[in-house]
């Protein structure tokens, strides 16, 4: 990435993902001041140029921009409660993975410390930090956003999701929930594959390809979801439910687990008895919205 940028940045927290950004910050020019409880995990960046602050204290100075990326919240909360540790004036970008309510809470918590505070999160492994596969989601106010918003383009694609401080956390939960769907899917079809003496590896080509192809689906299924309007233009619920009972008998049959199957089968038999059966398959959205299980 083709970036320079003389803003001084701190680092707390240089685990394999905090390591990650601070060389990544002095890569790109940044004076870089980090902090690590356990202060060895400094000792490369310190050889690169980084300065290794002795407490967080001395770590936050005055109008700093501060990154921490530690293991939870509760640490950030531990880490930046600590005694000395003045906050007022700064800006602070928490990176550190959590829950939309616990980014809301540290917003909160760290405006009445005067800082300024974005919450972020990190959608990629640290070998892709610096490279523009690596996207980092930020939400919060949008001033601020934009004043850190060249220092933080050193790590990889910047994006801004709105005011709301816990959007960040929201999203990368949600995306949770996509990449465990992903792979369960994978997992039921390489099971049931497997009994027929196809290896993984032979199906892996098709069930990418099958992902991506129904990923193409998403966009137009999202407007039927924001107009509330389900025609089946494609097919219709109770159609797609006939195919998951295939599903379920092909599963028993093969002595394989069936139990995603029919989770799938009880939330379309829901909406079916609900009157949806003949709307198409999003109008599922109305089951995913509400608490079950
Ligand atoms: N690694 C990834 O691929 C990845 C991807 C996206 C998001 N993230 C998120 O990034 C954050 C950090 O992940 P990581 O992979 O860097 O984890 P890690 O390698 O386990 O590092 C954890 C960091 O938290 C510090 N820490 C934990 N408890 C502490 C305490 N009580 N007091 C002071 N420091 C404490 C550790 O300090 P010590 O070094 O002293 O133990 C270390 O700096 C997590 O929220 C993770 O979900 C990671």
């Amino acid at each position: 990435m083709n970036h320079r940028n003389d803003t001084p940045v701190t680092v707390i927290g240089l685990g394999l993902m905090g390591r990650t950004l601070a060389a990544t910050f002095l890569k790109a020019g940044h004076p870089t001041t980090v902090w690590n409880r356990t202060t060895a995990k400094a000792d490369q960046l310190v050889a690169e140029g980084a300065r290794l602050a002795p407490t967080v204290a001395d770590a936050i100075r005055p109008d700093s921009l501060t990154i921490i990326c530690v293991t939870d919240y509760r640490t950030v909360r531990e880490l930046l409660g600590a005694d000395g540790v003045e906050l007022a004036g700064t800006t602070l970008i928490n990176l550190t993975s959590g829950d939309s309510a616990q980014a809301r809470d540290a917003a909160r918590w760290a405006g009445e410390r005067g800082a300024r505070y974005l919450d972020g999160a990190i959608m990629a492994v640290p070998p892709a930090i610096g490279t523009p596969e690596a996207v980092i989601l930020h939400s919060g106010p949008q001033q601020d956003f934009e004043a850190h918003r060249p220092a933080m383009e050193a790590l990889g694609t910047i994006t801004y999701l709105g005011a709301d401080h816990g959007l960040a956390s929201l999203y990368d939960v949600a995306g949770l929930a996509m990449m465990w769907s992903v792979l369960n899917a994978w997992l039921q079809g390489t099971a049931m594959l497997r009994t027929a003496g196809v290896d993984a590896v032979t199906y892996a080509p098709f069930a990418q390809q099958l992902a991506v192809g129904v990923a193409s689906w998403l966009p137009g299924y999202a407007e039927q979801i924001d107009s509330g309007s389900f025609p089946a233009e494609v097919s219709a619920l109770e159609t797609d439910a006939r195919a998951m009972d295939h599903l379920i008998e092909e599963s028993e049959a093969l002595g394989v687990n069936a139990e995603l199957p029919k989770l799938f089968k009880a939330m379309a038999d829901r909406a079916i008895a609900a009157g949806h059966g003949g709307e198409q398959y999003p109008v599922l959205i109305e089951e995913f919205g509400r608490p079950g299980g």
